[in-house]
């Protein structure tokens, strides 16, 4: 690994997982990485369910996505991570309703996007998965009613090389220097 730009081009969407398990270390690399994130106020919103269980997996690809984009290969993967939102009053209430902007949300995707590098780093594949029921996943995960879903990251070894097929808009789509 050269530098952090090598890293984040390493990244690509993983839709296809060898069976092998991830090493328990590995998983808490992982979950370190992602609570290490910054987040406003630092209310660390985020909260967490690393699912393992082969029965719990296909459970929540069977139950826990909407229809639509065929997702059961979701079960396939080795580590399925659900990430939640607890809000706090102040955060993530008043300050969001005066200024409109979420920041939980904002925070969960710093912390899941950290979890999936510190995954990348260690030659791991992982998805973002956000075509999902929250509520029928908070009952799969058992959480309490103020923690809400909000995406799952599959993580795994990747079942073949993985190629980027994404594009990108150009710098000059989406940069105005001023
Ligand atoms: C918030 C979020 C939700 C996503 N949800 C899904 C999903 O439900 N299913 C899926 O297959 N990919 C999902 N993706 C992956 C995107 O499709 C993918 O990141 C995008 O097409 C770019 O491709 P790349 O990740 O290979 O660079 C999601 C990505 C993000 C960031």
């Amino acid at each position: 690994m050269k530098s952090f730009l090598e890293l984040v081009n390493r990244r690509i969407s993983c839709r296809a997982y060898k069976p092998d398990p991830i090493p328990k270390e590995m998983i808490e690399n992982i979950l370190e990485a992602a609570r290490l994130a910054p987040s406003a106020c630092n209310r660390q919103p985020w909260r967490f369910s690393v699912i393992t269980e082969s029965n719990k997996r296909k459970t929540l690809a069977e139950k826990g996505i909407l229809p639509g984009l065929g997702m059961q290969w979701i079960a396939e993967a080795p580590v399925i991570l659900v990430l939640g939102i607890k809000k706090s009053f102040i955060t993530h209430s008043v300050a969001t309703t005066i200024s409109g902007v979420d920041y939980p949300l904002l925070d969960i995707g710093i912390a899941g996007e950290h979890a999936i590098l510190q995954a990348t780093e260690m030659g791991l594949g992982t998805c973002w998965i956000g075509w999902i029921k929250p509520g029928t996943i908070r009952r799969i995960v058992d959480w309490p009613a103020d923690i809400t879903p909000q995406a799952m990251i599959t993580i795994g070894w990747p079942a073949a090389p993985m190629e980027r097929i994404s594009s990108r808009l150009s710098k000059d789509e989406i940069v105005k220097w001023q």
